[in-house]
């Protein structure tokens, strides 16, 4: 059976671009696929973080991703801080990492342009994420498109250590969905939904409440020529309203033309918000039942030990192949 990787960082409530471009897949995956799923805090560090809400939004990440469909019988969810080879192999994918490399990725140049200090584990977060992705023999990794240069620098990593060492590390394939992959502002629909958007009227959050959902999409910058077309160009605004209804119900953004030809925005922004609501709000009934629960608890805890019983094995892999530490004698 093929494996599958991905993670999510806990830096803040997660949006609709998050669910649409990731989390959706997810759930779909874990039918066919040994799914390993991880809510990555040692990247949130990458930038200052308060200690509480960090420590809320890994435990609400946790319930977010059972609410929306991951069945730990059939997928594994943990921490990443909680599984120390993660943070080990990071370190040797570092060592073999070039700093060009590393200072070409444009979410790099994003977060750092224009800020006074740049950690350096903001440079280096790509190695990490090699790291995550690699210690599980992992074949596809699923992601929204803006993953899509790590992705392939992960690549370049793992092909450059088996070149340079021992081919130990198998080279992931990206998954990116047909559409949802990149969900964009709802204020600016020419810049990628964040969660880190000052404007909370840009995203619509997975723990939106219903009125707050319409209030936002009926908001939502379109144009004024009152066509339902998908138009990324001309009608950026409007082809990302198409993109979040089509990703929400399944049906075609063609379909969706059809459907609206005559109606104007008002109908469509209204049946958009619909759409969006009949997803997310199950979603939310599920996580505030869960988010105070032992269980989760329990997940967590058997997430950990079971990724640490793979990740470890990777490590002591790579471990040898590079010459670090001893060669143990066996007892007896
Ligand atoms: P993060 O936490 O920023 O985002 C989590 C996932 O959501 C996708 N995504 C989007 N998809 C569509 N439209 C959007 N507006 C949108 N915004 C975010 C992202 O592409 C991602 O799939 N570096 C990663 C986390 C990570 C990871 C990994 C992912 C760490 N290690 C290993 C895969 C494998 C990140 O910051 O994602």
């Amino acid at each position: 059976m093929k494996t599958i990787f991905s993670g999510i960082q806990p830096s803040g409530t997660l949006t609709i671009g998050n669910y649409l471009g990731a989390m959706q897949q997810f759930v779909k995956l874990q039918e066919d696929y040994q799914c390993y799923y991880c809510i990555v805090d040692e990247h949130a560090i990458t930038v200052p973080q308060d200690r509480l809400e960090l420590r809320n939004n890994i435990r609400s990440l946790a319930a977010l991703y059972l609410a929306s469909g991951l069945d730990t019988e059939k997928a594994t969810l943990f921490i990443q801080s909680e599984v120390p080879a993660h943070t080990q192999l990071g370190w040797m994918l570092q060592s073999i990492s070039y700093i060009g490399e590393l200072e070409r990725m444009t979410q790099f140049k994003d977060k750092a342009t224009g800020k006074e200090a740049v950690s350096s584990a903001l440079l280096t977060y790509p190695s990490l994420m090699a790291a995550d992705i690699l210690l599980y023999n992992t074949n596809i990794v699923p992601v929204g498109e803006d993953q899509k240069q790590h992705l392939e620098l992960t690549r370049n990593l793992a092909q450059r250590f088996n070149h340079k060492f021992n081919d130990i590390f198998t080279i992931p394939e990206i998954s990116i969905p047909e559409v949802g992959a990149r969900i964009m502002s709802l204020q600016d629909p020419t810049k990628k939904m964040s969660k880190s958007d000052a404007n909370e009227k840009g995203f619509i959050s997975m723990l939106d409440e219903p009125k707050r959902i319409e209030k936002k999409i009926k908001s939502a910058v379109t144009d004024s020529d009152g066509i339902v077309t998908f138009d990324k160009e001309n009608k950026p605004g409007v082809s990302n309203l198409l993109t979040i209804h089509s990703s929400c119900t399944g049906e075609s953004i063609e379909s969706l033309e059809s459907k609206y030809k005559d109606t104007g925005y008002g109908v469509f922004k209204q049946d958009t918000a619909d759409a969006v609501i009949n997803v997310l709000k199950p979603i939310q009934d599920r996580y505030y039942a869960l988010i105070n629960s032992e269980k989760l608890d329990e997940i967590l805890d058997q997430g950990a030990d079971k990724a640490a019983f793979t990740a470890d094995k990777t490590v002591a892999k790579a471990k040898k192949a590079m010459g670090l530490g001893r060669v143990k004698k066996k007892k007896g």
